[in-house]
């Protein structure tokens, strides 16, 4: 019995057909239950699709349609999952939402899936629409996730009729919506304790009028297993419960919400299921109890900038068997790094992947224990601290290491050979302490997984290591501000991971292994920016600093090459000769700073290939000759070119000798070179992307988000405040460490 729709039914004709159809029974025709392809139809009627992803949703069979699955034994639709599948494909737009969202209107004609499970719906764009009523009425839904999809407004407590739900997601990541979509909220939650059937429970960005009760709301859900409430502005939580009834709950995530406390409360430690625990970013003062070795199933505890905090880790941290991830950064610890080592001579030093102690007021040297007793340690993180002396032999036998953060202490020495020992190293940070020495040559042999290096602010000296690009992964090579000597290694042309453009990078990455980064700095664009995500790998910057040395000779033309290199300065050495127009091969450049060089001839009109550069320095050189025009460089200010007295054209005062003469003051060789070089690269260049001037300006500062559900990388930038989602990438590996 095929229903026709007028394109314009009368709401009351339509509500009587469809109750006919209802009460017409379950006449399963092709597998589908008429009346609920009908209750479909007419959802998607109130559904905007933009690229057709209901496209499939015609014929009779709705068990076939795209998101739709039906029940083998009875036929009936269970699950509707109408999750946005490529919610960070689009980079160009400049709201969170791509044309995969999925908008409009959420009919009540959903209820006539009477058998319904599951409902998802996140990663869409209803525009700010509040949840509607009617879903507390899907009395038989297991599994709810309205989350980022764009709904907003009061939570309708008709949703703790829903005693069946295992899964309940509202989270909203404000900043993801920036603020076009108001957040959702809930005056009183008593309507959650409910939800007798409630096993996952997210509500991150969920702001609560009255939260006084709403630990004990959830006490009261026999099945909770996983509640996160991470920046819901819970101002605090009860000291004392009368009765623990948490018995298999396993991840507690409280973090990010401001929570004023006097004391991290003590029935916490009853929770003796807790796999999970983050606290960090709250204001809890007093000590770390030593109650918290009763949690002995505790795999990852999170407590940072929780700065009140006492510092004083007690001795029983280390009888966490499983512990693998403790993270304390930002708590005032400031204690003798070596008189730690009680407390990682407990079990947890076998167990131990991942220490954060970043910025804790640390004193001390390195001590032998860190690399004898912490066999397993992959992330170390010491950096901003009071640390002086060597790196320890030990070091190396940390076979483990992924991840070396020692920045901003002042370490002294050479990097020992036995580091050679970390052969899994992805990140070495050295930067802002007092190392001496060569940068060690066995790098480019014996770290082949390294992808950032960092010997910033240190006091190497000699030449730079040729086989440094053998290492096919280095993406950051930060090596300013040191005493290095020698030229540009041409070698350098070769580092494959900058070679990659990154159009094309979401592919490699996702090929290539991730390692968990907190949040790390690189000189860009004249002034620090600091970028990193939470969950998965900061994957997509590419630099090279070689600032601040005494290096000498020209700029090797093997850096046309670097096709994915998005910031490259030389600035503050000794360089000559021209600026070689392969630069202008260098397609993903957005900050080039040459300044403050001996660099002399014209600039190359190459240069103007460079569309997304927003940041160029080429002052205090001796460059001459006319400043080619158009596309980015077109739209930057004299001071880019200040100090070079021979050059001549906008934006400098100085007006160039013949005005119609478009070769400038350049000889006749460099012209003619320059002329065929172009036309010989336009097969290369193929179409220059027509990104508005000043779009890729807005790539700014990544910044460092705690709680972060999917490892998409963003760049946010202070000036415009404004976000971009560039693109999402899954690391399943570190969702291990972090669920
Ligand atoms: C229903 O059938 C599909 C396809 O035959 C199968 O993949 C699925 O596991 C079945 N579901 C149940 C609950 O048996
Ligand atoms: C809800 O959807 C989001 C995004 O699609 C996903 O990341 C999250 O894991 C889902 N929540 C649950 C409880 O499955
Ligand atoms: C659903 O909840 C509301 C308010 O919590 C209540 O008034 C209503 O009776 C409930 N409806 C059903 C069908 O249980
Ligand atoms: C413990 O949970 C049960 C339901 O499982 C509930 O009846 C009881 O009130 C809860 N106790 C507290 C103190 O919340
Ligand atoms: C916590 O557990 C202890 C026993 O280990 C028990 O005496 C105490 O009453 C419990 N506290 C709460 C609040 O359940
Ligand atoms: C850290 O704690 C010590 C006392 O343990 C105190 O002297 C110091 O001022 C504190 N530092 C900060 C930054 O709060
Ligand atoms: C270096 O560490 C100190 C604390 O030891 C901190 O105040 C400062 O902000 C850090 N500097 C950088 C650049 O991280
Ligand atoms: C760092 O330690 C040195 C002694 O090793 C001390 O003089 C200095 O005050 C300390 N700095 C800070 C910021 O604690
Ligand atoms: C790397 O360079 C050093 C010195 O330049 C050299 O001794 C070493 O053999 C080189 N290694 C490889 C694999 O080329
Ligand atoms: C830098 O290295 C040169 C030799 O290459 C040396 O003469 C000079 O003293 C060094 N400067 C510093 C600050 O270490
Ligand atoms: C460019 O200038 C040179 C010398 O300044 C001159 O010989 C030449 O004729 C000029 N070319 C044009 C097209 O004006
Ligand atoms: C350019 O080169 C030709 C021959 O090589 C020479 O005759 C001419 O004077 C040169 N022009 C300039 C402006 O140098």
């Amino acid at each position: 019995m095929p229903i026709i729709m007028c394109s314009k039914p009368s709401p009351i004709i339509f509500a009587i057909l469809f109750l006919a159809l209802l009460c017409s029974g379950a006449s399963t025709a092709a597998g589908c239950v008429e009346g609920e392809r009908n209750a479909l139809v007419d959802f998607k009627r109130g559904l905007l699709d933009h690229t057709g992803r209901l496209s499939s949703w015609t014929g009779s069979d709705c068990c076939n349609w795209q998101g739709v699955a039906c029940s083998n034994r009875t036929g009936h639709v269970v699950r509707l999952d109408l999750r946005n599948p490529h919610p960070f494909s689009s980079r160009t737009d400049d709201q969170p939402y791509n044309e995969w969202s999925m908008g409009g209107e959420l009919r009540p004609s959903l209820l006539g899936l009477k058998k319904l499970r599951h409902l998802d719906l996140s990663m869409n764009n209803f525009g700010g629409r509040p949840i509607p009523e009617f879903i507390g009425s899907i009395r038989n839904l297991r599994y709810l996730n309205l989350s980022q999809a764009g709904l907003g407004g009061l939570v309708p407590r008709q949703i703790g009729n829903l005693s069946s739900l295992q899964y309940l997601d509202l989270y909203n990541d404000l900043d993801y919506f920036s603020g076009r979509v108001p957040e959702f909220s809930i005056d009183d939650p008593l309507w959650i304790s409910g939800l007798s059937s409630l096993q996952h429970l997210d509500m991150g960005g969920v702001k609560f009028g009255d939260t006084s009760s709403l630990v004990e709301y959830l006490n009261m859900l026999p099945h909770i297993v996983e509640v996160r409430l991470s920046y819901c502005e819970i101002q605090s939580i009860p000291l004392s419960l009368p009765h623990v009834n948490f018995t298999r709950l396993s991840t507690l995530d409280l973090s990010r919400n401001g929570i004023n406390s006097p004391t991290i409360p003590s029935w916490l430690f009853n929770v003796s299921s807790l796999v999970h625990l983050d606290l960090s970013l709250n204001f809890f003062r007093g000590s770390i109890p030593a109650d918290i070795q009763k949690l002995s199933s505790l795999e990852v505890l999170r407590l940072s900038s929780n700065l009140n905090l006492q510092g004083v880790i007690p001795k029983e941290v280390g009888n966490i068997c499983k512990l693998h991830t403790l993270d304390l950064s930002y708590v005032n610890i400031s204690r003798s790094l070596p008189e730690l080592g009680d407390v990682f001579s407990g079990c947890i030093k076998t167990s131990l992947e991942n220490l954060y102690l970043f910025e804790t007021g640390l004193t001390g040297y390195l001590p032998d224990w860190l690399g004898d007793q912490l066999t397993s340690l992959k992330f170390l993180d010491l950096s901003s601290n009071n640390l002086s002396g060597g790196i320890p032999d030990t070091i190396g036998s940390l076979s483990s290491l992924e991840a070396l953060h020692l920045s901003n202490n002042s370490l002294s020495g050479e990097i020992p050979s036995s580091l050679q020992g970390c052969t899994g190293l992805v990140i070495l940070d050295l930067s802002q302490n007092k190392f001496t020495g060569k940068v060690p040559t066995w790098i480019g042999e014996s770290c082949p997984s390294l992808r950032i290096l960092r010997l910033r602010s240190n006091m190497f000296a000699g030449r730079i290591p040729q086989n440094l690009s053998r290492l096919i992964g280095l993406q950051i090579v930060d090596l300013a501000h040191n005493n290095l000597s020698g030229t540009i290694p041409k070698s350098f042309g070769r580092f494959a991971a900058m070679k990659v453009k990154k159009e094309d990078s979401e592919y490699v990455l996702q090929e290539s292994t991730g390692v968990y980064v907190e949040s790390m700095e690189v000189d860009m664009k004249g002034g620090a920016l600091t970028y990193g995500d939470s969950n998965g790998i900061l994957s997509l910057v590419t630099a090279l600093d070689l600032s601040g040395n005494n290096l000498y000779g020209t700029i090797p033309r093997e850096f046309g090459s670097l096709r994915g290199l998005m910031s490259l300065n030389l600035s503050g050495n000794h360089l000559n000769g021209e600026i070689p127009k392969e630069v202008g091969l260098m397609q993903s450049l957005e900050s080039l700073d040459l300044s403050r060089n001996d660099l002399s001839g014209a600039i190359p009109s190459t240069m103007t290939y460079l569309t997304f550069l927003s940041y160029l320095n080429l002052s205090s050189n001796n460059l001459s000759g006319r400043i080619p025009s158009g596309n980015q460089l077109q739209t930057f200010s004299e001071s880019t070119y200040t100090g070079n007295p021979g050059l001549c054209g906008f934006p400098v005062k100085q007006i160039c000798e013949n005005d119609d003469n478009s070769t400038g003051t350049r000889n006749n060789n460099t012209s003619e070179e320059d002329g065929d070089g172009l036309e010989a690269w336009l097969p290369y260049l193929g179409t220059v992307p027509g990104f508005p001037v000043g779009f890729w300006v807005f790539w700014g500062t990544l910044i460092l988000k705690s709680n972060w559900k999917d490892a998409y990388i963003r760049y946010i930038d202070r000036q415009y405040d404004r976000i971009y989602v560039i693109v999402a990438i899954t690391f399943n590996r570190f969702k291990n460490s972090y669920v």
